[in-house]
């Protein structure tokens, strides 16, 4: 069957998506498939995606897992923060990630990021949050911050629903923290940020991102943290997996580029080329280096 003949590719005039080449051989990416990575010490690799050909074509290049990151209040609709970001908007752009993986046949994991103000009242209106991107058809919620976090994590894991937590700097907070500025810095902090990601880990999140968090505290949190895997950003070298915001690695961010990031369409013929260096330089651990990416 030709490329526009396929059941993927109806051929519509608007775009094609990509054939499913290494994902096709490719097992779904599942729980225990990433608890094994974790285990093993592989590196798990996440990016950001919002679209149906983003989404495939991240997947085409074998990234493991796919952030429906609430950064879409930023990249896609130009929001100054992601405080104004709905689970409306959620539901429609995981639906749309979904629906482009479904058509190629991927086998990425994907998170749906739960939004401000949708899982901060009670653990009960966190359930109703998560169930509508699980049947948008996340496999994965994410939700920000430690502390009162904790019971919310455990009231969703023990109901069925996989939880990513994230820790550090938590950009729904960034008016409480005055800016987008490293965390966990000094001993009282650092102490803070590991308590709260032991009490994650004890709740059941199975994964938690570290962001802008310095090298040195990440590293030694993904020695201690066996059952929930680390995904950094700005955090160093020593995480258990990377993720990036789709359009900072792609070199387009309209603002002032993060620290954390390096622009893999530099040198790279095509977007799914950018794409697979990443994964190749995550796995190889020849990205992120600490004395560039990282504090
Ligand atoms: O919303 C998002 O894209 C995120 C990443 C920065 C981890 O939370």
């Amino acid at each position: 069957m030709t490329e526009s003949a396929s059941p993927a590719n109806p051929g519509s005039p608007y775009g094609t998506l990509p054939t499913a080449t290494v994902p096709a051989t490719r097992k779904p990416v599942s729980l225990p498939r990433l608890r094994e990575m974790h285990g093993q010490g592989e590196k798990i690799t996440m990016l950001t995606a919002y679209d149906a050909t983003f989404a495939a074509v991240a997947d085409a290049a074998g990234v493991e897992c796919i952030l429906v990151g609430d950064s879409l209040g930023m990249v896609c609709q130009g929001l100054p923060s992601t405080v104004g970001v709905t689970l409306e908007t959620m539901r429609y752009h995981t639906e749309s990630v979904v629906r482009g993986l479904r058509r190629v046949q991927g086998t990425a994991w994907v998170i749906g990021d739960l939004p401000f103000g949708t899982y901060h009242e009670s653990r009960e209106q966190a359930l109703r949050s998560a169930t509508v991107l699980m049947q948008a058809g996340a496999h994965m919620v994410k939700l920000e911050g430690g502390g009162w976090t904790a019971e919310v994590v455990q009231f969703l894991v023990e109901r069925g629903i996989p939880v990513c937590a994230h820790l550090g700097l938590t950009p729904q907070t960034v008016h409480a923290l005055g800016g987008y500025r490293v965390q966990g810095k000094g001993d009282d902090a650092a102490a803070t940020l590991r308590r709260h990601a032991l009490e994650l880990q004890d709740a059941g999140a199975a994964m938690v991102v570290l962001e802008m968090v310095p090298a040195a505290l990440s590293q030694a949190l993904t020695g201690e943290l066996e059952r929930c895997a680390t995904i950094g950003i700005g955090a160093g070298q020593g995480c258990a997996g990377q993720v990036l915001v789709l359009h900072d690695m792609l070199g387009i961010n309209l603002g002032k580029m993060p620290r954390f990031v390096r622009n893999f369409m530099d040198g790279a013929p095509s977007v799914r080329q950018a794409m697979e260096a990443y994964v190749r330089a995550v796995k190889d651990g020849s990205f992120p280096v600490n004395a560039q990416h990282a504090w």
